[in-house]
């Protein structure tokens, strides 16, 4: 007897250990946070509890080399997963945005529209930070799957949770669903997120 698994959802973990960089971008994002003033008057229209420069920041490698550097290193994390999936595509950097939580945030469910490959780069996380919840995207047609027993592997489970550490960088395909769990921590958590077309 075999029993055969189809159709994965490859989540790809790489480090970037280079802690002057991560000092660097922890630095870039809080000055961002402090300075961006459009991008704190759409945190705040969207009740959004810390900055993100998601939707008033559209240039940062040319902004601070630091992303530039960042960018590059990203593309080739980007192609090497893209090898892995066999995909007859070379992805290329289509956004870049930073991410600063404040103790008590959350980010609900969401998929990232638009391009293929997405991902996060964590620059600081604090003891108690949230984690990040990826769902099954087969959700929606388990109506009437039954409950799975506690501590399954994880291609079992209908969600994951990772808690990522500084310099962790996840990457997945783009329809993958994902939440930030609640910070429960005392610092603001840093990342820097990006999609890939
Ligand atoms: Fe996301």
């Amino acid at each position: 007897m075999t029993t055969r698994l189809l159709f994965a959802s490859p989540l790809y973990q790489q480090r970037l250990d280079d802690s002057d960089m991560l000092d660097e971008l922890a630095r870039s994002i809080r000055y961002l946070a402090e300075a961006d003033g459009a991008g704190q008057q759409w945190c705040e229209e969207k009740d959004y509890y810390g900055y993100t420069s998601y939707a008033s920041l559209d240039d940062l490698p040319q902004r601070d080399p630091v992303f530039a550097d960042l960018a590059k290193w990203l593309t080739k994390q980007a192609r090497a997963f893209a090898k892995e999936l066999a995909w007859d595509h070379k992805p290329k950097l289509d956004s870049i945005w930073v991410n600063l939580m404040h103790p008590g945030a959350h980010h609900a469910a969401h998929i990232h529209p638009h391009s293929v490959l997405s991902g996060t780069l964590y620059v600081d996380v604090p003891d108690g930070a949230g984690t990040i919840r990826f769902e099954d995207p087969r959700l929606p047609m388990m109506m009437a799957a039954p409950l799975r027993e506690g501590d399954v592997s994880e291609h079992l489970r209908t969600h994951v949770d990772i808690a990522p550490e500084r310099g962790t960088l996840l990457l997945w395909e783009s329809f993958l669903r994902h939440e930030v769990r609640p910070h429960h921590g005392e610092e603001d958590r840093l990342s820097v997120s990006f999609n890939f077309a």
